[in-house]
């Protein structure tokens, strides 16, 4: 009988990490002649013996479910049309020129920013998930990385935009800097060849890896990021970038749900790791992160376009802060505060918006009851 447990069910007692049969972490050990078979029992999220070669049985149905959701959702960059963005971007007096800057800078974030997330994935994460159909999806995440990367290179190329200077905006422009050296500090530690999972100290390492970029990286700041360009897009401007974010944002709100699960079944695996201390500090990193957020959008965009504005943009990062915490089980951190931006629930809803930016749009989805939050 299969366990299909969802995170938020009633928390399951703990398994035991030695049970099953003896494999190394990585799957690329010894293999066991004879050894026996894994059953969902041995199964769990970190320091799992069983063999993690063996998808079935399924365990962790939601982990399945994701990775079915986003395999629903493939698109590419290329089938985007990019000729009224090219022409507006061309022309003399379409943009103003803090649209522009704001462009710019939004571009340059996403850009390297994807490229951070998927080597974290890659080279941090995916070794110490112990989990088969968990890895599952972190291989289709990776590839939805990469076609993220993809879609900047295709703006790059598109607009004739200096490929230099977008690149490097997070080497070269403090206020992503900050942000991106805030996220490469807990990766840092997890991707050191030494570094193992299994103590108190590295487990709450690891939470607070998932945490950095899962819930801060991709839940957090993108989201501001989308809003910039998706309002633009309700405006009629840059039409095919606001399309294809539209498309990164439905991929992006199942990378930070996938995130959501996986701490929290951890959480329930290993609750002696929860402590408040441990709560305290990733509140404190939450709080933190919203600042980081502030800085970026006060320097983006300072004096505000569309409907944007630096004041606007903070609030926003405070609601969705808030609603970040809850959704791991945290004490919201700051003042409870309206949604400035509630168009954007309508501009996520692929769905319902499909002719939204009368844009040629290719509707791959067949999975309307995800959850795009
Ligand atoms: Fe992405
Ligand atoms: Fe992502």
């Amino acid at each position: 009988m299969l366990d299909w447990s969802e995170p938020s069910a009633t928390p399951k007692v703990p398994v035991a990490p030695q049970a099953g049969p003896k494999a190394d972490a990585t799957g690329l050990g010894e293999i066991e002649r004879g050894g026996a078979r894994v059953s969902v029992d041995d199964k769990a999220m970190i320091n799992c013996r069983a063999d993690v070669n063996q998808l079935l049985p399924l365990k962790y149905k939601w982990a399945w479910d994701k990775y079915l959701a986003g395999c629903n959702n493939h698109w590419m960059p290329t089938e985007v049309s990019m000729q009224a963005d090219i022409a507006l971007w061309k022309s003399r007096d379409g943009l103003t020129e803090d649209e522009r800057r704001a462009i710019k800078r939004n571009l340059g974030f996403f850009a390297a920013s994807e490229s951070l997330v998927a080597n974290n994935i890659v080279l941090a994460i995916y070794r110490h998930l112990t989990n088969p159909e968990c890895r599952q999806y972190l291989l289709r995440q990776a590839f939805e990385e990469a076609v993220h990367t993809h879609t900047f290179q295709y703006i790059v190329e598109s607009l004739g935009l200096d490929e230099g200077e977008l690149f490097n905006m997070y080497r070269e422009v403090p206020s992503i800097t900050d942000k991106a050296a805030w996220a490469l500090k807990h990766t840092q530690n997890l991707e050191n060849p030494d570094f193992q999972t299994g103590t108190l100290e590295s487990d709450q390492a690891f939470v607070r890896d998932l945490i950095a970029f899962y819930v801060i990286f991709e839940g957090m700041w993108f989201y501001t990021g989308f809003a910039q360009i998706l309002s633009l897009g309700r405006r009629n401007k840059m039409v095919g970038i606001a399309e294809q974010y539209q498309y990164i944002l439905r991929d992006e709100s199942i990378h930070l749900n996938f995130g959501i699960d996986v701490i929290n079944q951890i959480k329930i695996e290993n609750p002696q790791i929860w402590t408040k201390t441990f709560q305290d500090e990733v509140r404190q990193m939450v709080k933190e992160a919203a600042e980081l957020e502030a800085a970026y959008g006060r320097d983006t965009m300072p004096r505000g376009f569309l409907g944007l504005n630096p004041a606007l943009c903070e609030q926003y990062m405070h609601f969705i802060a808030n609603r970040r915490c809850q959704q791991i089980g945290l004490a919201p951190v700051f003042a409870e505060t309206e949604n400035p931006f509630p168009w954007m629930s309508e501009a996520m809803d692929l769905k319902k918006e499909k002719n939204f930016f009368e844009t040629r749009v290719i509707e791959y989805q067949n999975g309307g009851s995800l959850a795009w939050d």
